[in-house]
């Protein structure tokens, strides 16, 4: 039995595309799931712009304001995909008209608008959900299985990067509908809550929590032209960000992350090497993830012999996480995939009981770590994140 779930979708820039094809795709390629998702309406504030958008992707139909789009009695879900600051106000509104509530990461601009949008979630008893997509891209699930199977044994080092060079240019202005992630206000943060937030939320998932941090930031280009008002205005983001940190288990991590290392596009990577093996992964080379194997899991048996080496795992095979969903062993999927496969999750979680992560929870422990990371940068010494054990 299958059951129609109408999802009022806020947005239509970059993830309101990802997430309105993964709403189209996801019951064709997990055919087993109850809800059949519906897209019931389009919600942005230019009229003509959202109308196309809607039946470019078929929305049954648009709305202007996103107080309308949650008042209305036919939408099951309500789906954050505009800019962080609006985060907040859509998500506890939402949760209290008994709407489930998928929000974009980071979850909010800081913990206390975090924290609130939380409470209003839980207290209202809704399904949640934030979008830290690379969980499902089929190599990293495929690292937390490998984990979890306890193959890299005592844990020692997790080493992350995430780099882009996009705004290395003086010229690139600030704010506005296109830049709205070089303008402070609206976006909370720099690279830590777009990019480190992606790295700490996957750290935390295959190594635990990160429980302390000393951080280090830099705004290389101090002043932008701002597209709203036209005037050169202060940056206020972190254009670059380095962590160290400390997990719960004992082990040691590194984080990087900056919009200025000419080359990089989206090179988000990690690497966590444990006493009994490693495993690496990197986005510009999704499909696989690279395992080194110095003990077998559970017979403390030493496996290294002439012939041992980094083993490059082409995650591409039936029994690999989601891709027994897809095409024949060897055929590979991609970046917006990872979308259907958080989606199916969700649905999952909704039809099982058995929630879908990272909920609205899971990422507020995220957030602390971003807060932590500036609340370092400020004293200049170690500071204690807050996230449970
Ligand atoms: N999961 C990921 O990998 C990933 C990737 C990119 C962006 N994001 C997150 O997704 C969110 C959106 O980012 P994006 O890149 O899609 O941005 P975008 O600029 O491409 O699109 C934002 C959309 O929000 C709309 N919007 C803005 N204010 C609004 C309001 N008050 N009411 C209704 N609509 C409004 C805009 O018109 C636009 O359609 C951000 O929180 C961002 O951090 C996540």
């Amino acid at each position: 039995m299958t059951k129609p779930w109408n999802v009022g979708v806020v947005g239509y820039g970059f993830m309101g595309k990802a997430h309105s094809n993964a709403y189209r795709k996801v019951a064709n390629f997990f055919p087993d799931l109850e809800h059949r998702p519906v897209l019931k309406a389009l919600c942005a504030r230019d009229a003509d712009k959202a109308g196309q958008f809607a039946s470019t992707w078929g929305f049954e139909s648009v709305e202007t304001d996103w107080r309308r789009l949650i008042e209305r009695d036919d939408i099951d879900a309500i789906d954050i995909c505009s800019p962080n600051d609006t985060h907040e106000e859509l998500a506890v509104a939402a949760a209290k008209a008994g709407k489930m509530v998928l929000c974009e990461k980071p979850l909010a601009r800081n913990v206390a608008e975090a924290e609130r949008m939380t409470d209003a979630v839980e207290k209202a008893g809704v399904a949640n959900m934030v979008w830290f997509n690379y969980r499902r891209v089929p190599a990293i699930s495929l690292a937390k299985q490998v984990v979890d199977e306890g193959r890299i044994g005592r844990p020692f080092h997790y080493r992350a990067t995430y780099l882009q060079d996009w705004t290395i240019a003086e010229d690139v202005p600030q704010g506005g509908a296109t830049l709205w992630r070089l303008d402070v206000d609206v976006a909370g943060s720099g690279v830590t809550g777009d990019l480190l937030a992606h790295s700490i939320d996957t750290a935390m998932w295959l190594n635990g929590p990160i429980t302390r941090v000393v951080a280090d930031t830099e705004t290389f280009v101090k002043e932008r032209v701002h597209q709203e008002t036209g005037k050169r205005q202060a940056v206020g983001i972190d254009d670059a960000c380095q962590f160290l940190a400390r997990f719960a288990n004992g082990s040691m991590g590194t984080f990087e992350s900056t919009r200025y290392a000419r080359g990089r596009k989206n090179y988000n990577t990690f690497e966590l090497n444990g006493a009994d093996g490693s495993v690496h992964f990197d986005l510009e080379d999704p499909q696989y993830l690279d395992f080194f194997e110095h003990t077998r899991a559970g017979t403390g048996d030493k496996v290294e012999d002439h012939l041992t080496g980094w083993r490059r795992v082409h995650v591409t095979n039936f029994e690999h996480p989601y891709m027994d969903k897809w095409w024949v062993p060897g055929c590979t999927v991609g970046y917006e995939h990872t979308f259907v496969h958080a989606l199916a999750d969700f649905l999952r979680g909704v039809e099982t009981g058995n929630a879908a992560q990272p909920d609205f929870r899971s990422a507020l422990e995220t957030q602390r770590v971003c807060d932590a990371i500036f609340a370092s940068v400020e004293s200049g010494g170690w500071v204690d994140t807050g996230v449970k054990s």
